[in-house]
């Protein structure tokens, strides 16, 4: 494994790239957690010990459980991917600062972070590549030529995309653009991405999540939100999706215990994000 440095890094992103650290910061409140956690990853609590940056502005990392449920969920999905696919690649779009390739690592899986400049020069400080099987790109996901990166050699179907807390940044048409381009270039492969609900992109839109105060932190803007009960129009943004699946999210402690059935629960509903899992096609006559 590439040799890490140890000396604390400062960090200066804005904008949609910064957000990246919230999403760390929540991960590791949760997995620094003494006796029950959903989470555990000790490579989130290093890093965010390792990170030269006004953590604080972020609060009191009150939706730190929440985060680490859906971040469980995700993790399931690629688990099951690998296991349904050993050796297969999973591509990262907008991975920021995520772990989770220590997290699901099987010892085989081939892993690309796709993510833009400033953030890929962070993740490289922190978390050098190591490959082959784990690297990092430069580009943004709506740049199609890290399809490239892929390599001709790997067969759709052995591919998972993920953009994991990436879709709700870009406008609706772009992010169903781009599942629908990965339909194409990777048949029987699949689509991982999490959404959030409209009422809360709405809300986010008219300033109503601004924190305020000196080091107070101002969420950038989203774009693109849809309700849990929205999840099957995903498979009109290409005719190769045969599959379209809202993923559940594990019980967690104290009021997440209702975390499986949230989904059904009205109120709970309408603020609850979604994970969503796509399967594409695999091209005609190309079946195992
Ligand atoms: C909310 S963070 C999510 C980071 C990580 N996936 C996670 O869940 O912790 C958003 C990420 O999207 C990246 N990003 C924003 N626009 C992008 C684009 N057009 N292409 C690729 N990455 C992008 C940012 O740099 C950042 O890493």
């Amino acid at each position: 494994m590439a040799e890490e440095k140890n000396e604390r890094i400062k960090v200066e992103l804005e904008g949609v790239p910064e957000t990246l650290l919230w999403n760390l910061y929540n991960r590791a409140a949760e997995a620094r957690r003494p006796g029950s956690r959903v989470l555990d990853d000790p490579r989130a609590v290093a890093l965010v010990d390792r990170i030269d940056y006004p953590f604080e502005r972020f609060g009191a990392a009150a939706m730190a459980q929440w985060h680490a449920l859906r971040v469980r969920c995700l993790d399931d999905e690629v688990r099951r991917f690998l296991a349904e696919r050993p050796g297969g690649t999973v591509v990262a779009l907008g991975e920021g600062l995520e772990t989770q390739f220590w997290r699901v690592d099987d010892g085989r899986v081939r892993w690309l972070t796709v993510d833009l400049p400033e953030t890929v020069a962070v993740r490289r400080a922190l978390l050098p590549d190591d490959p082959p099987r784990r690297r990092s790109l430069a580009c943004s996901a709506l740049d199609l030529r890290w399809m490239d990166e892929v390599g001709a050699d790997v067969a759709g179907r052995d591919v998972l995309v993920t953009a994991q807390g990436l879709l709700m940044y870009l406008p609706e048409k772009d992010a169903k653009g781009l599942i629908a381009a990965c339909a194409e270039r990777f048949p029987g492969g699949r689509f991982l991405f999490d959404a959030l609900p409209r009422a809360m992109v709405a809300r986010n839109q008219a300033g109503a999540m601004d924190r305020g105060g000196d080091v107070g932190y101002r969420a950038p803007r989203w774009q693109w939100g849809m309700d849990v009960k929205e999840y099957r129009k995903v498979a009109a943004a290409s005719p190769r999706i045969t599959e379209v699946r809202s993923l559940r999210f594990r019980r967690g402690r104290g009021l997440y215990a209702i975390a499986p059935l949230s989904h059904r629960i009205p109120g709970v509903r309408s603020m609850r994000m979604s994970i969503i899992a796509v399967r594409f096609g695999e091209a005609p006559g190309t079946a195992e």
